[in-house]
């Protein structure tokens, strides 16, 4: 009788146990060994992996958080990448950064050799764009199949809409044509806010940029401490690179990019704001065509 009511106590312990709600702590614990097999949109933490989250690669852990670069940190690490290859510079970048970085995309043939390069070196990074709502047709395009080709989330940044709404309500569609100040207004409500909050909380952010590109750009450096945002760091891996360079690249690994660079645009930008340029003519001549060469930078990027 005794060893019945020992055996019928056991079990009731052992359905107990089996039948149990987990803790918080459990779930969270559990939650980080599982893969996120569900259905809908990712959480915030998935997109964190936006690199990561093509099948068949292994998701990465959020980085810890760590100290912003030091000024020592900065002179050291822009000392050791300045003539390092773009793949060195990215690969750093993940193991000091991970999540903390994003890489800032409008799709044209720099941004998707990088996004090729990070796919292998530094699949933590996220990665970003600023849809201006004056896009052409062709980036968004090319977004659609870096989105598939390489299963990335692509964090895209509206400008602030009743901003927008007064632009367009005061000052019409156009206003960018009347002077160089409504034209710094204009990228300033759609490009420089939003990309504020792009970086809001971010350590460090990577570019396309290239010293051959203009001579706006001829300073820049592969390692720079961007006092624009806040003085986080900004790296640009292809600051040494020529655009041969760079298509040979696009070439050779079969990166997709943008159409509208087999007719005529080196350079593309809002679809206003760029044209085709003449064979003779330099590579960002398309931009802001009907200004001095020496202003046409929409202020994502300051180096004179
Ligand atoms: S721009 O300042 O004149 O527009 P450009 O088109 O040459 O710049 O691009 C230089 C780099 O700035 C790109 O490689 C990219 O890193 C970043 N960038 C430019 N436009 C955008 C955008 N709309 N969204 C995100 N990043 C951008
Ligand atoms: Fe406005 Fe032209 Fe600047 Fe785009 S590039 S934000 S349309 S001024």
């Amino acid at each position: 009788m005794c060893l019945l009511l020992l055996l019928l106590l056991l079990l009731l312990l052992l359905c107990l146990s089996f039948g149990r709600v987990p803790s918080i702590g459990e779930r969270v614990a559990e939650s980080s060994r599982t893969p996120n097999r569900s259905c809908g949109p990712p959480s915030k933490e998935a997109r964190a992996v936006s690199f990561s989250s093509h099948p068949g690669v292994p998701m990465s852990q959020p980085h810890p958080s760590s100290n912003a670069v030091s000024p020592e940190e900065l002179r050291v690490v822009s000392e050791e990448l300045r003539a390092a290859p773009a793949e060195v510079v990215l690969a750093w970048a993940e193991r000091r950064f991970g999540t903390r970085a994003a890489i800032a995309s409008s799709f044209g043939v720099e941004d998707m050799v990088l996004i090729d390069l990070a796919r292998q070196h530094a699949p933590s990074l996220r990665l970003f764009t600023l849809d201006t709502g004056r896009l052409p047709q062709e980036t968004y395009e090319v977004m659609d199949v870096v989105r598939r080709r390489y299963g990335v989330e692509i964090e895209t940044f509206f400008p602030e809409r009743e901003r927008l709404e007064e632009l367009e309500s005061t000052k019409g569609y156009f206003s960018f044509k009347q002077s160089i100040e409504e034209r710094k207004a204009c990228c300033g409500i759609r490009k420089l806010e939003p990309l504020r909050r792009a970086l809001a909380g971010r350590e460090a952010w990577v570019t396309g940029l290239r010293r051959e590109q203009s001579i706006t750009r001829t300073e820049v450096e592969v390692v720079e401490r961007d006092d624009g945002q806040g003085g986080i760091l900004k790296l640009n891996p292809l600051a040494r690179w020529s655009s041969r360079e760079v298509w040979e690249y696009v070439k050779e690994r079969g990166v997709p990019y943008n159409a509208l660079h087999d007719r005529g645009y080196p350079s593309i930008g809002c679809a206003p704001c760029t044209r085709a340029v003449k064979p003779y003519e330099s590579e960002r001549a398309g931009r802001w065509w009907w200004e001095s060469p020496d202003s046409r930078e929409c202020g994502l990027h300051v180096h004179r």
